[in-house]
């Protein structure tokens, strides 16, 4: 049986915004590849993002394969439309279980280089967002009887490439995700945290084009991960094989933090 039958997810940034993989028809970042597997595991899934397109286009996908979805657009660096997002999913699927929030944008660069401006904007973007996002949620999620949420940060927190305010937020994230866990447990809520390593997605192919070649040899599994292979574990995680985790963090690198 599939494994979130009867469930409604809420995937944050939920988009794919970058090209798509040579040869692939539709760019797969891991909060849409996120999506896709959620509905195929049974979930009817709504799908917000900043770009109403790009959530449009992730929902068509999940539909296409007959799955149920739908779209909505926030940016949740507004309080407003975090709300908007969540109110949208319960009026539209009445219940809410699951939520990912996958939001993360990197600006800046080293202590000197970014800007005040730069390190707000990601505090609101990396770390308040997802505070609101759950804040929100938590107790929809708890009236629909429990549920478990996903917050994607990123080996960043632990390791340093000079990019102080993409390290802070999301390190930051962590100690987030443990506070909401602990208080929420008794709802039957789950909160964990996934670490991704250097990953082939949407994102990076946006920012840094295709960096196979230069990142894979350092890596001990020779390979960059694939956003499937980051949605296979926040799936596990939201899933109910995952029944007794809460509060702690998922590493999916191939190796890299253990060399
Ligand atoms: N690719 C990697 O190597 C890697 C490594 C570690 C962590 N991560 C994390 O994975 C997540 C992103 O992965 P992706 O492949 O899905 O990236 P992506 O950029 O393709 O997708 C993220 C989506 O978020 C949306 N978005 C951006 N700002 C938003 C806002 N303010 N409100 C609502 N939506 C917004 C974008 O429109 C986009 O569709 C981030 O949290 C990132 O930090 C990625």
């Amino acid at each position: 049986m599939a494994r979130l039958t009867g469930k409604v997810a809420l995937i944050v940034g939920g988009g794919a915004d970058g090209p798509a993989k040579a040869g692939d028809k539709l760019s797969i970042g891991n909060g849409r590849a996120t999506a896709i597997m959620c509905a195929r595991e049974g979930a009817t899934v709504m799908v917000a993002d900043r770009s109403l397109e790009l959530a449009q286009q992730t929902a068509a996908a999940i539909r296409e394969e007959g799955g149920r979805a739908d779209a909505v657009a926030a940016d949740v660096s507004i309080e407003d439309q975090c709300r908007g997002a969540v109110e949208a999913t319960t009026r539209a699927f009445s219940a809410l279980h699951l939520l990912v929030n996958n939001v993360g944008i990197a600006i800046g660069g080293n202590l000197l280089k970014t800007t005040t401006e730069n390190f707000d904007k990601m505090l609101a973007v990396n770390l308040r967002s997802h505070f609101l996002m759950m804040r929100y949620a938590v107790p929809e999620i708890a009236k629909a009887g429990g549920g478990a949420i996903v917050n994607v940060s990123s080996l960043a927190a632990l390791r340093s490439n000079s990019q102080i305010s993409y390290e802070a937020t999301k390190a930051a994230l962590l100690g987030l995700s443990r506070s909401a866990a602990v208080s929420h447990a008794r709802d039957t809520i789950r909160v964990n945290t996934i670490l991704p390593g250097l990953i082939d997605s949407s994102m990076v192919r946006r920012l840094v084009g295709d960096r196979e070649s230069a990142v894979g040899p350092r890596i001990p599994m020779r390979r960059q991960g694939t956003p499937w292979e980051i949605a296979n574990a926040i799936l596990f995680l939201l899933s109910a094989d995952a029944s007794y985790i809460t509060g702690t963090e998922l590493i999916v690198d191939g190796g890299l933090a253990a060399r």
